[in-house]
Parts: structure tokens; sequence; C-alpha cells
């Protein structure tokens, strides 16, 4: 059932077209310029009356979550926290028939999430579930939601169910922007041009990266740790580059706000230690190449992942991962994917089992 592929986790990746093409299907039309949720509109009065929007999820998914933060806010202005199922489920938080919670899962099954939930119900919270295995418990156990449509996904690390989480909950926030009236209507069109764009650009990164992204994994497959930097809409993008590589190769990897690598990683720099940007175009740019350049300084060894057409981190960077040009609020559904890729390739120079890496299990259903 691998379809040829060496690993699940590889036929996973490459299926991402056509995925994050499913979890839009349906609901986007571009040409009625129109997004139907009917889990959206079966709590809209909640989410127009609520105080804030709470985000709970684990692991990957929590990265997700991340990346809403910075969407919703932008486009709806209403305020989102992202929270750790395990530590919200433990420490007391308060909680109102005023907030409305989004539980992120791929399972439905994770049981810091499950429990978190149950307990914020309790106390009045509506729960949007947003979950990919369908009749899973947190679906069950959610007021409303929506299914991620990505399709089983067997390998341990995930990837196909992150990018579908992502694409619905950018679905959410044009939704709820458009509810609120905080978006234009030339502003939502624009944004559903630019995701119906997304199920070919990830195409185009797995037609014309992937010889390259092979090469970059075997140059730095020795590696002891890897820091991922990443700002903005990117900054989670970089934690959950960290995360696969962690996963699957056993390096140690952490993921920063490149800002903050000022205030302690720095330290770690010198000219073995290979730094990743995520170095997209977007209105941080400029920041984030002068936090190339102080990285450089200290001789360490820099890979970008670059829009197309970037020569400016292309002449600083040692190694690039180029990525089409898309909108700011869209670039981690693309900048995902080299990602993925590198762990994955770096996991396989290695010689691990990529697909079930030790100590891991595929859903977390023990606290
Ligand atoms: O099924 P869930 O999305 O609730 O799982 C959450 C995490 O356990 C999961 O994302 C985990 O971090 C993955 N191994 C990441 O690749």
């Amino acid at each position: 059932e691998k379809n040829g592929y060496d690993h699940f986790m590889l036929k996973e990746i490459f299926e991402q077209p056509q995925t994050i093409f499913d979890s839009l299907r349906g609901r986007m039309d571009a040409h009625k310029n129109q997004i139907t949720l009917s889990g959206i509109d079966a709590i809209a009065d909640k989410i127009m009356a609520a105080r804030r929007i709470i985000i709970v999820a684990c692991g990957t998914s929590w990265h997700s979550a991340l990346v809403a933060e910075y969407v919703i806010e932008e486009l709806c202005r209403i305020n989102v926290e992202v929270e750790y199922a395990s530590e919200f489920r433990y420490r007391n938080p308060i909680i109102s028939s005023e907030d409305v919670i989004i539980a992120i899962s791929q399972s439905g099954e994770t049981a810091d999430t499950l429990v978190a939930l149950e307990n914020a119900k309790e106390q009045g919270a509506t729960i949007y579930g947003l979950v990919n295995v369908v009749g899973s418990s947190i679906a069950r156990i959610s007021n409303a939601g929506s299914y991620t449509h990505a399709g089983p996904e067997i390998g341990v690390a995930s990837t196909k169910a992150y990018t579908a989480q992502l694409a619905v909950l950018q679905l959410i926030a044009l939704k709820i922007a458009k509810l609120k009236g905080t978006i234009d209507d030339q502003k939502f069109t624009y944004f559903i041009q630019q995701l119906d764009a997304v199920p070919e650009k990830v195409q185009w990164i797995l037609d014309n990266q992937v010889e390259e992204i092979q090469r970059i994994a075997k140059k730095y497959s020795d590696a002891n740790d890897v820091l991922y930097l990443g700002r903005g809409y990117n900054f989670p993008t970089a934690l959950e580059g960290a995360l696969k590589l962690k996963e699957i190769s056993y390096i140690h990897a952490e993921g920063y706000p490149a800002a903050e690598m000022k205030h302690g990683p720095i330290a770690l720099v010198d000219e073995t230690l290979p730094v990743i940007f995520v170095a997209t175009k977007d209105s941080y740019h400029e920041k984030i190449v002068s936090n190339i350049q102080e990285i450089k300084a200290r001789k360490g060894k820099i890979i970008a992942i670059v829009s197309e057409g970037d020569n400016r981190v292309e002449e600083l960077a040692d190694d690039i991962m180029v990525v089409p040009s898309c909108d700011e609020i869209i670039a981690p559904l693309l900048a995902a994917i080299p990602l993925q890729l590198l762990a994955y390739y770096i996991g396989v120079e290695r010689g691990l089992d990529v697909d079930q890496p030790r100590n891991l299990a595929k859903s977390v259903t023990v606290e």
C-alpha cells in the first residue's frame, strides 16, 4: 500500500497536492467567492460573541495552532490563545461560556487534548474540533467541527495531516473574517485565489526540489545539532521543521523565532552548526536577512528556504531550497514541504526506520 514509495512518510509527503486539494474542495468556491463550512455556521453566534478563541493541541497539531493564531488575529481581530493540551488541562484555566475552544488533532484520540476539552466543556465553553480521523473521540465530544480530509496517515511523523490542518484553518479564518466583516470582498477573493493555487505550488516543489534536498540531506546528515529559525507566520514552521528532524533522524534540533537567537542560542553557533532559515518573501524579510548575516558572521552554515527568484538570500546561504511565491499568510503551507523532505532524507541517509521512529506511537492515548 505504499504505492511504490519506500516509506509511508514519503508517500504521504507526495500526496499533499491532492490532500490539500481535498481539504479545500467543496468548501471553497473561487468562482462564487464563498466558503462553506457548516461547522462554523453551526456555532456562528458563539463565535461572533466570543471573548477569545483558545486553541488546544499537542505536537505538530500545536504548531498548526500557532499559525492559526497569527492568521485569525490578523484577519478576524479576535484574541487567540494557543495552549499545550497537557498544560491547559492541569493548570485550572479561566474558562467561560464566552470562550470558543478549537481542538486540533490528527487522530482525534490524544488523551491530553481530549481531557482538556472535557474540562472546558464542563465550564461552558463551545468546542470546535478540527480532526482527521472521522468518528474519533475528539470529533464526538465537539459541539461542531470540520474534518481535515487528509486520508489515513500511517507514518508516525505527521506530514499531510499538518498541511491539511493549515488549509482548513485558513478557511476557518477567512470564513470568520467574512462573518465579522473584518475583511473586504477584494481581500477575501484574493485569499481564495491564493489558497486555490496551493496544491499546484506544492506539486512544483515536489517536481523541482527533491534532488537538491537529497543532496543537502547527505551533506548535513552527520550534524549533531541543527537550529531552525523563522519569523511571523513562519515561526511555527521553524518549530515544525525541528520536530520533524528530531523524530525522524534523532538529531537534536531546536526551532526558535529568529530574533530570539540573540537571547541565547547564538552561543551555539560555530562553523559546525547548520542553521536553517525559513526566509520566504514576507513583511519580515529584511529582518530575517539581518539574522542570516548575523549567523554568517559567526561562521554558521546557512540553509535557507527562499521564495523563487530571491537572489539576495541565495548569495548569503550555503544551500537553498526554493518554494513558489505566495502571500505570507499562505507561506507555512509551502515552507513545510522542503522541511518534511529534508527530515525524511536525513533519516534515510542515517539508515533509520522513518515510518516507526523509536519510542514514538502514532497516537498518544495515555498521558
Ligand atoms: O493526533 P494528534 O494530532 O492529536 O497528535 C498530536 C501529536 O502527538 C503529534 O502531532 C506528534 O507530535 C507527531 N508525532 C508529530 O509528527
